[in-house]
């Protein structure tokens, strides 16, 4: 029922909201968490994703030596467990379990994804899930089971191989890639909106396609690499095996 103080009050029309809201202060725990949330996605979760993609993966399009060394070189870093935890998983950690929440909450803190309708905002969540399941997959494999390629980084290409030469394992990494890097070039552009660092339509648009361009190097680069472990064969996994005679490498630590 319409109060007298309602009837008087001026008519505020309700309309859509256009573009990314950004970022504001006084939401208190939430706005710190929310800012968070952001920054963890590209630093450090997207600066390791793209190390991780563009140059110690791309390694293995120059064979199984180049790919050992700089695995070699990566399991070597001092304080690695260290470096791993808090530069890597635990950041991971806080931003998929963050990331989960909101959206169960089905908060955006983004009114309108504009020029393309919600499906960027759905996409943006539904590979953020694929991409987690993928993560927590291939670290249990790769890092936690197995040969121990810290130690024996000789095996790395072969490991690799391991997975990548069943077509159903390679199919999973086909798509935990595009995933990845959808979510990782989308999640720039989302960043930047919500930032203030580039603001306008025109602008936004603009940045939109360099980041769709990002997103199709990383893909590319991706795809090649595992192109470079499917077209050997198969290297073996064994610790300890050299497949290489650079004396760089150490095989016990
Ligand atoms: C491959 C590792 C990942 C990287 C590099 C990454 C990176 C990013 C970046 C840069 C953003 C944009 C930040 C912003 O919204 O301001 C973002 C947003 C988001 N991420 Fe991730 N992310 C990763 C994994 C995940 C996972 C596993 C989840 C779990 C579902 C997730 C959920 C989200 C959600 C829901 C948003 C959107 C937040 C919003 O629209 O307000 N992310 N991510």
């Amino acid at each position: 029922m319409a109060s007298a103080a309602s009837s008087t009050a001026p008519v505020v029309t309700k309309s859509k909201v256009q573009g990314v809201a950004p970022l504001r202060a006084g939401q208190g725990t939430s706005f710190v968490l929310r800012r968070l949330h952001s920054l963890s996605g590209i630093v450090p979760v997207g600066a390791f994703l793209f190390e991780h993609i563009l140059v110690s993966n791309s390694t293995a399009i120059s064979g199984p030596d180049a790919y050992a060394r700089q695995v070699s070189f990566l399991g070597n870093l001092p304080l690695v467990f260290f470096l791993e935890l808090f530069g890597i998983w635990l950041p991971i950690a806080f931003h998929a379990l963050y990331g989960f929440y909101i959206w169960y909450r089905g908060d955006g803190n983004t009114i309108a994804y504009p020029w393309t309708g919600n499906w960027m905002y759905t996409a943006q969540r539904w590979t953020g899930g694929i991409a987690f399941a993928y993560i927590i997959w291939h670290t249990w494999t790769m890092r936690f089971t197995g040969v121990d390629l810290h130690i024996y980084p000789n095996a790395s290409f072969g490991k690799v191989q391991g997975e990548v030469l069943q077509t159903p394992l390679f199919l999973f990494y086909v798509a935990g890639l595009i995933a990845a890097s959808w979510h990782f070039a989308y999640g720039i552009w989302l960043f930047a909106a919500k930032w203030g660092i580039v603001s306008g339509d025109k602008a936004r648009k603009r940045f939109l396609v360099v980041c769709l361009a990002f997103f199709f190097v990383l893909t590319g680069a991706g795809l090649a690499s595992l192109t470079a472990f499917r077209s050997r064969p198969q290297q073996p996994i064994e610790p300890g095996t050299a497949v290489t005679n650079n004396k760089q490498i150490t095989e016990s630590r």
